[in-house]
């Protein structure tokens, strides 16, 4: 192929290039190609059967674009050889009598718009149920403003509960929006208390289970003299998401365990109940930003699948992992497992073996009052 001897000299060059690159006739027969276009489509030099580019993506927008010879245009398909992978096609007119093909793997940018079409979809549809009813409401109160006054509270009742749906389901995307883009350069960095903040989580999950009429075991077994590094506002909404799933997942009566303690392999905050519990399959999907399960959506507990993606972005940022064990109508144990080196632990032996072990029966409406092992250290 005398013609297409400069090709050659421009071989290196094209190889340097991160675009797969073909040169095609005008019947689309391959001519040449540079290795990154072999791994793109998946033909090889060996081969040494040129073949039509037109019968390899003969399913594909590819006739289009060749047929236009527009090379403005710019295409996407999957590739022929890797279907997981997208490629983008343009045209380059070589001579009077070749093309060349350039490909590009825009499969990183093609998942990013379909995570956002996702998200954008996920919000709609999180978003209108609550102002559906909303607004219905608010109809309702217009055509019928001399409404009896039960009524009406009733009415506004459930608009203040949707209003409240909303509010938590935009706090919970303003507060992962701000974990996956602030750096962890950018926020306080303390000891933390965790036996403390495991006081206030406690307390939270007795309203709750107060608010939804439950009755709940809870038992708390905390290390007082271990302290954890790290951002307070972070670790309290990733701790008190487990716990107040325990909570929302676990029928009256059961039982919910917190604990933190550590082992040789790091340190561990872990909460255990008796609730629902989760398919396995479910299990590595429920951490993926707006996932519940079917038996969380029939149990209508209101939630929008937000708290384990919080959870997963904040024990990333503390290099820590979530491990989760769960057998459906049994309960699940969430654990958050931190390096050892977030420890903080207080000085003096005596202090040091103070370990709450306290199990108690708190009915709905007692509140835990502050003990000497959960303050004093
Ligand atoms: N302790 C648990 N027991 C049973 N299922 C659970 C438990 N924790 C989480 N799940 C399941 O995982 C799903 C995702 O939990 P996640 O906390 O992310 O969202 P959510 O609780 O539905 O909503 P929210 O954004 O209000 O937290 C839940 O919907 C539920 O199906
Ligand atoms: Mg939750």
């Amino acid at each position: 192929m005398p013609k297409y001897q400069s090709v050659q000299t421009d071989r290196q060059l094209a190889e340097k290039l991160p675009y797969g690159i073909a040169l095609v006739d005008a019947n689309a027969e391959l001519l040449w190609w540079n290795r990154t276009a072999e791994r793109m489509f998946g033909f090889y030099a060996e081969d040494n059967q040129a073949s039509s580019l037109l019968v390899l993506l003969e399913e594909t927008e590819f006739h289009r674009l060749f047929q236009s010879k527009d090379e403005h245009l710019q295409i996407e398909i999957n590739s022929p050889h890797r279907s997981n992978k997208r490629l983008r096609l343009q045209l380059r007119s070589y001579d009077d009598n070749a093309w060349l093909v350039i490909s590009e793997d825009v499969t990183d940018v093609h998942k990013l718009r379909a995570i956002k079409q996702d998200f954008v979809a996920n919000v709609s549809h999180e978003l209108r149920t609550p102002l559906t009813v909303f607004c219905g409401y608010l109809e309702l109160l217009l055509e019928k403003p001399d409404e009896d006054s039960a009524v009406l509270v009733e009415m506004l009742k459930q608009m203040s509960g949707q209003g409240r749906r909303m509010q938590n389901l935009i706090n919970d995307l303003l507060w992962l929006s701000r974990l996956e883009t602030k750096s962890v350069c950018d926020v306080d960095v303390t000891v933390v208390d965790v036996n403390t903040l495991i006081y206030y989580i406690h307390n939270d999950a007795l309203a709750l289970c107060k608010s939804s009429g439950k009755l709940l075991q809870f038992t708390l077994e905390v290390d007082a003299c271990l302290q954890l590094k790290g951002n307070l506002d972070e670790l309290r909404s990733a701790f008190a998401n487990i716990v107040s799933n325990a909570v929302r997942y676990t029928a009256t009566n059961g039982q919910v365990r917190i604990r933190w303690f550590e082992d040789a392999v790091g340190l561990k905050f872990q909460v255990t109940d008796t609730g629902l519990g989760i398919p396995e399959k479910y299990i590595p999907r429920i951490t993926q930003r707006f996932y519940r399960t079917d038996e969380a959506r029939s149990c209508e507990q209101g939630g929008t699948g937000l708290g384990l993606a919080i959870v997963k972005h904040v024990l990333l940022r503390n290099q820590a992992r979530l491990e989760i064990e769960s057998t459906p109508g049994v309960g699940s144990v969430f654990t958050c497992v931190f390096p050892l080196q977030a420890a903080v632990r207080s000085s003096g032996v005596k202090a040091c073996r103070e370990v709450i072990n306290k199990s108690s029966n708190f009915s709905a409406d007692a509140l835990l009052l502050p003990s000497e092992n959960v303050h004093d250290k």
